[in-house]
Parts: C-alpha cells; structure tokens; sequence
C-alpha cells in the first residue's frame, strides 16, 4: 500500500512524503528533499514507534543539519583540502567545513530537489547535477530506490549515471534509535564486522594509518554495550565515535552491523568496505528530532567505501566513469 502527501514547501515547491506500508503494518516513508528516509514505523502496543531519528519539522529537513536520513554524494564523508586527482586533472570542489569538502558539499546531492514516483512497495527518485551545480566533474544523474519488502527488510539502492568521469561514493545517513521512549542509544547493543580502523586527526580526514580494534573501544567484534564502548571513548576529543570501521572481505549473507536494543534489532548489510559509525556525540536542540536531541540520541552507520579512496587507492575505488553506471546498495532486515 502506497500513499503520498505534501508535508511541507521548499523554495515554493511542495515537498512530497511517500509512505508505503508492508504486510506486517510496517511504514517506511520517504521524502522527495534530499532523497531522504524520514520515518520507519513499526506497529506497537501502544501505538506507532519510529526507529529513525526524524526532525519533528519536515521543513528542518532543507537546512543542513545532521543529515538524517539524506542520501549523501557524490562522495561521503570529507576530502581534505577540498581537493583530488581525476586523471590527469587535479579538481577542486566546493568547501563546506573549513578546507574541507564534507558530505557532497554546500550543494550535494543531500540539497537537492529529486523527481520521486512510488509502487506498492518502492519509491523511486532522481536527480542531475551538473558540474555548475555542485563542483563535482560530469553531468551524474543519480537514481535511488528504497524498497520496503513483507519482509521488513529496506533496500536502498543507489546508482550513478555520468557522461564524464567523476567520482561516485554515496550513502544513506539514517539515524537509528530503538528506544520507545526519550532514552539514548548508550543502552544499545552492537556488533560490527570489523578489525581495523581509521586513524584521524582534528579535520578527520583519514591520515592512512589503520589501527587495531582489539583491545579498544572500537572492537565491536562481538555484541557490545555502547554505552560501556562510549565510556571508553570520553577521553578522546570527540568523547564517542565518528570513525571510519574498516570491513574486510565477508560472507555478504553476514551483517556488517547489528544494532539492538529490547526486542528490536537491525541488521545492516553491505558489500562496501567501509562503515563510518557516528554516535551525535555533540548533538543538542539545534537538531529538533522527536525525540529530545542530545548527544547520544542516535547511531548513523553508513556503509561506503573508505573516505581516503579518493586520494590513496589501496582504499578502494570510487572512479565512474563515462556511460558506465554504478549501482551501490545497502540493506536494512529489521526484527520486532
Ligand atoms: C558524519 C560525519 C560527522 C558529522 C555527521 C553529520 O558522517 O562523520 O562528522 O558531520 O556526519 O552531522
């Protein structure tokens, strides 16, 4: 079952929600701004609870702040300098965050305006940008669909289309918190399929260097308390996660994540080879969710392949080139 509504105005246009509801009364919605998943619901007792972090304002959603929920490209996470080697052309694209190009930049694919259209059971939206739109080389046109399945599994699937070469590394910047209530994750459990990751200094744009989880706050190896992981993290600047997990080679029937708390648990699966955890850890009312924004009030795992893919390929690579689409996916199985 599918129905659509306009929630809000953007620049005079209407921003369209499109909720689709499965066999087991789960509801996913997705907003037409920024590609984003604003709302998964699942039927409760007492009522609907929505797993994702959402603003309570739909409006909020056109201010850049947080990213919930947005696609994010052409590229996740920062380049430094706001530079990189295409070829034999050295691009600059726009800054966003001192030198730094975070998220697509000031006019990423996160900004944008999509053309959506929606079946029983998926919703479908485009987008193109040009070089003058967001400083990225080649006209790229991106194409997303969230498929929700009688399963309550999400599958995202991202593709890039471009008629130059460019760079194509996207992701989906969902918030989860399985709370009812106003609680934080820190009561969650956690299991990532990773060893290693990501040193980053202040810019947190990756030096290179690959660190050991074992024997740290970031082995999720087995199911473990964020809460107890977070503590360990209070002596750092950040005082929780915003790193890049490195994934290794694994059996894609297997999660690279798995995020629980109560009766509720969501499994992620990816065939990339990065998950950059972020925990809100400097979250506070200026992000107006639901629930009460405060740090901790929600985990981001974001499947991509690793952010210093674009200068050091040993990472990965995020190249697209001309008249060759890309498809990425990430996938969500939930169980209630
Ligand atoms: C994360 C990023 C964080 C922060 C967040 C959005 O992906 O690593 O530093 O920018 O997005 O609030």
């Amino acid at each position: 079952m599918m129905k659509s509504s306009q929630i809000a105005e953007y620049e005079g246009q209407p921003i369209t929600a499109y909720t689709i509801e499965n066999k087991s009364g789960v509801q996913m919605t997705v907003l037409d701004y920024g590609a984003t998943w604003y709302q998964l619901t699942i039927p409760t007792a007492e009522g609907r609870q929505n797993l994702l972090m959402s603003f309570k304002d739909v409006a909020d959603y056109t201010e850049p702040s947080g990213y919930p929920g947005k696609i994010i490209g052409r590229v996740a996470g920062r380049i430094g300098d706001s530079q990189f080697k295409l070829g034999d052309r050295l691009v600059t694209v726009p800054a966003n965050e001192g030198t730094t190009c975070l998220h697509g930049g000031p006019n990423g694919l996160s900004t944008r305006m999509w053309q959506a259209s929606a079946t029983d059971d998926t919703v479908t939206l485009t987008c193109d940008v040009t070089e003058a739109i967001d400083g990225f080389p080649g006209n790229l046109t991106a194409t997303v669909t969230y498929q929700l399945t009688d399963s309550n599994q999400v599958i995202i699937k991202m593709t890039g289309a471009s008629d130059a070469l460019t760079v194509f590394n996207p992701t989906n910047h969902v918030y989860w918190n399985l709370n009812a209530g106003d609680e934080t994750v820190l009561n969650h459990q956690l299991t990532i399929a990773s060893d290693s990751h990501l040193e980053l200094p202040a810019n947190k744009v990756p030096t290179g260097a690959v660190i050991d989880n074992a024997g740290t706050p970031f082995d999720f190896t087995t199911a473990t308390s964020l809460g107890k992981a977070i503590d360990g993290m209070q002596v750092t600047d950040e005082k929780g996660f915003d790193d890049v997990f490195l994934i290794g080679e694994h059996d894609e029937a297997q999660p690279v994540a798995t995020l629980s708390a109560g009766a509720i648990t969501v499994e992620e699966y990816s065939n990339r080879n990065a998950l950059v955890v972020f925990t809100t850890n400097k979250f506070d009312q200026s992000q107006a969710f639901e629930k009460t924004s405060q740090p901790y009030v929600g985990i981001a795992m974001e499947a991509q392949t690793a952010p210093n893919a674009i200068s050091d390929s040993a990472f990965g690579d995020i190249t697209l080139a001309a008249g060759t689409p890309r498809t990425e996916e990430i996938r969500y199985a939930i169980t209630f």
